[in-house]
């Protein structure tokens, strides 16, 4: 499992998460909301050994991200896409998803290639195996950039704000993919705005304010008036998502 035990990260005087504690076991699909400002990228940074922890403990299936022997194996096991297109301009799509599993896996160039393609085809890019970044839609270059972490075959795919950045009908395209990889039994912890999907696709939500973790529920509960809208700030918070 992935496991967060009272993290603390400060900027400076600035504390940005204060005790967080979570829990994801395999299986599990976990959606981070909050305000922006709320500490959730800095604690999928935390998750991704990105930053140094002020307190506290993240192990993913026993490996401390801490621990500069075990960040590898740690990393290994939970891949990330970010809500920026990180790919490498220089590279096809189908080179940024072999790069890792060549140099770091050591998989045969052949192999790594062929799992790259179905995995290019599984959403729906089968054809633009060799475009380079410059030449596909955001929506197109997410996706690829989803096939690069799951290239490595992470136990648990973690997404910040996947589809920030898209238009509402790349979003779709993009939503599309990460609900048939939940159905698969993908192992998610997904950072998002977009409550309805959060509400479709998750087992549990949580709720980041300030840098504490408020509300850890069930989905149904989350949304329920004597669950996470009895909290003020969550129910708040949807009003306004709701608005928007
Ligand atoms: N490297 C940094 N140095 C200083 N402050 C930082 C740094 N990274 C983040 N912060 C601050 O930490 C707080 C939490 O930022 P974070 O990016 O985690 O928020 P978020 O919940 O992801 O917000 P959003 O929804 O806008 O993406 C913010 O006040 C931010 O300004
Ligand atoms: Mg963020």
């Amino acid at each position: 499992m992935l496991k967060v035990e009272n993290v603390k990260k400060a900027f400076g005087p600035v504390t940005v998460l204060d005790g967080v504690n979570l829990t994801v076991n395999p299986g599990e699909v976990v959606s981070i909301l909050g305000s922006s400002g709320s500490g959730k990228s800095t604690l999928i940074r935390c998750i991704n050994g990105l930053e140094k922890l002020n307190a506290g403990k993240i192990t993913v299936d026993d490996f401390d991200v801490s621990k500069p022997k075990e960040l590898a194996e740690a990393r290994k096991r939970s891949g990330t896409v970010f809500q920026l297109f990180n790919l490498y301009p220089h590279m096809t799509a189908l080179q940024n998803i072999t790069l890792a599993p060549i140099e770091v896996l050591k998989r045969p160039k052949a192999e790594a290639e062929a799992e790259g393609r179905a995995l290019l085809t599984q959403v729906g890019l089968g054809d633009r195996a060799d475009a380079y970044p410059a030449q596909l839609s955001g929506g197109q270059r997410q996706r690829v950039g989803i096939c690069r972490a799951l290239a490595m075959k992470p136990r648990y795919l973690l997404l910040d704000e996947v589809t920030s950045a898209l238009d509402p009908e790349m979003t779709s395209e993009v939503l599309d993919i990460l609900a048939k990889l939940a159905k698969d039994g993908t192992t998610m912890v997904f950072v998002t705005h977009e409550i309805e999907f959060a509400r479709q696709i998750s087992n549990r939500i949580v709720f980041l304010e300030k840098g504490v973790l408020l509300v850890d529920l069930p989905t149904e509960k989350f949304f329920a008036a004597d669950g996470g809208l009895a909290q003020p700030r969550v129910a708040q918070f949807l009003s306004k998502m709701r608005k928007d």
